[in-house]
C-alpha cells in the first residue's frame, strides 16, 4: 500500500527510502521554490505579453505558441538562476548537496483540449521515467506555476508502481533519441510522430491527481506510471520539473524496482552534483553502461543543450 507524506519530518535518507518503495511526498512551498516558480511565471508573461500566458491560446496560434516556446524553454533550462534555485531548495529539506545531483530543470505546458499537446508541449502519455534510460533510484521534483485543478495536473496509476505494464520500452535508446529526436521537437505542431515507449496494454484508468499550490512540490520515484492529464480546462497549465539522484544509491544500485524497464543507455551523465555541477564519478556512471555505450554517441547532453 503506498503512502502520501505531507511535509514529513524525516531525514533525507528516511525520505528516499519512502519513495523507493513508491510513496508520494507533498512538500508546501519554501523561498527557494516560490523562487524558481516566480522566475517561470515572470519568463511566461514575458514571452507572450501582453496576454495572460494561462488564456494564451484565445489570442495565437498553436504555431506561434510553439515559436515562443521553443525559445522560451531552453532559456528557461538554462537560466542561470535555476542552478542556483535547485540546490537552494535541496538545502531547504535537508540534502547533502555534496552527494546531489540534479537534471536541468524543463518547464512543461498542457493547454485547453487539443490546443497544442504535441512537440514543444507534448502531453505525456502513461510512462515510466525509467521507459525512458532513467536509472531506478531517479526522483522527480514536480511544482505548478499558477494554480491548478484536477482537470489540468498531473495524473498517477499507483496501482502500477510495483506491477508489470505491456510497453514497448525496448526501442528506446537514449542516446540515439538524443541524436534523432530532440532537436526537432519544435516542428510537431498538430501531430507528434516520434516514436516513444507506450503501455501496450488497457489500463485501469483511476489515476490519482495532487493538487500542490504554486512552488508547493510533488516528490515521486521516476519508476511511478504517470501522465499529464487531458487540460479540461480553459487555462493552460504549467509546470516545473527536475529529477535528481542520490550519489549513495547511484552507486549502490538502490531504488525503486525495475518491474517492466527494457530500454537501452543511461541518462547518468546528465546530473550534475548540487555542489559545485561537477557529473557523478566515472565509475558510479559505468554501472549503468550496456553495450549501446559507443564513444560517439555518448555525450553529456546536459551540457551541449547548455551550448545551444
Ligand atoms: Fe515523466
Amino acid at each position: 500500500m503506498l503512502a502520501v507524506h505531507f511535509d514529513p519530518a524525516v531525514t533525507d535518507d528516511e525520505r528516499r527510502t519512502q519513495l523507493y518503495d513508491g510513496d508520494i511526498v507533498i512538500l508546501s512551498p519554501t523561498p527557494g521554490s516560490r523562487a524558481l516558480a516566480e522566475l517561470g511565471q515572470q519568463m511566461l508573461e514575458e514571452a507572450f505579453k501582453p496576454f495572460d500566458p494561462r488564456e494564451i491560446d484565445q489570442h495565437m496560434t498553436a504555431e506561434d505558441v510553439a515559436k515562443v516556446l521553443s525559445v522560451l524553454k531552453p532559456t528557461f533550462i538554462h537560466h542561470p538562476e535555476c542552478k542556483k534555485l535547485i540546490p537552494a531548495i535541496m538545502e531547504e529539506h535537508g540534502v547533502d548537496l555534496d552527494r546531489l545531483y540534479f537534471d536541468v530543470p524543463r518547464m512543461r505546458s498542457a493547454y485547453p483540449s487539443d490546443f497544442l499537446s504535441s512537440g514543444i508541449a507534448y502531453a505525456f502519455h502513461p510512462h515510466r521515467d525509467t521507459w525512458y534510460s532513467a536509472p531506478n533510484c531517479q526522483l522527480n521534483w514536480w511544482m505548478p506555476i499558477y494554480p491548478i485543478k484536477a482537470d489540468n495536473a498531473m495524473g498517477f496509476y499507483p496501482r502500477y508502481f510495483d506491477e508489470p505494464v505491456e510497453n514497448n520500452s525496448e526501442i528506446y535508446n537514449y542516446y540515439e533519441w538524443n541524436t534523432k529526436n530532440r532537436a526537432s521537437a519544435a516542428q510537431h505542431v498538430k501531430s507528434d510522430t516520434r516514436e516513444q515507449p507506450k503501455p501496450q496494454q488497457a489500463l485501469d484508468p483511476t489515476t490519482v491527481r495532487f493538487l500542490p499550490p504554486p512552488g508547493g512540490i510533488i516528490v515521486f520515484s521516476g519508476s511511478h506510471l504517470h501522465e499529464t492529464v487531458p487540460n479540461l480546462t480553459k487555462e493552460a497549465r504549467y509546470s516545473i520539473d527536475f529529477r535528481t539522484v542520490h550519489l549513495d544509491d547511484a552507486g549502490r544500485r538502490r531504488g525503486a524496482p525495475n518491474v517492466d524497464s527494457r530500454c537501452t543507455g543511461t541518462t547518468m551523465r546528465d546530473y550534475l552534483r548540487a555542489s559545485d555541477l561537477s557529473h557523478l564519478p566515472d565509475e558510479v556512471i559505468a554501472l549503468y553502461d550496456d553495450d549501446t555505450a559507443d564513444a560517439d554517441k555518448i555525450l553529456y547532453f546536459g551540457q551541449r543543450l547548455a551550448q545551444v
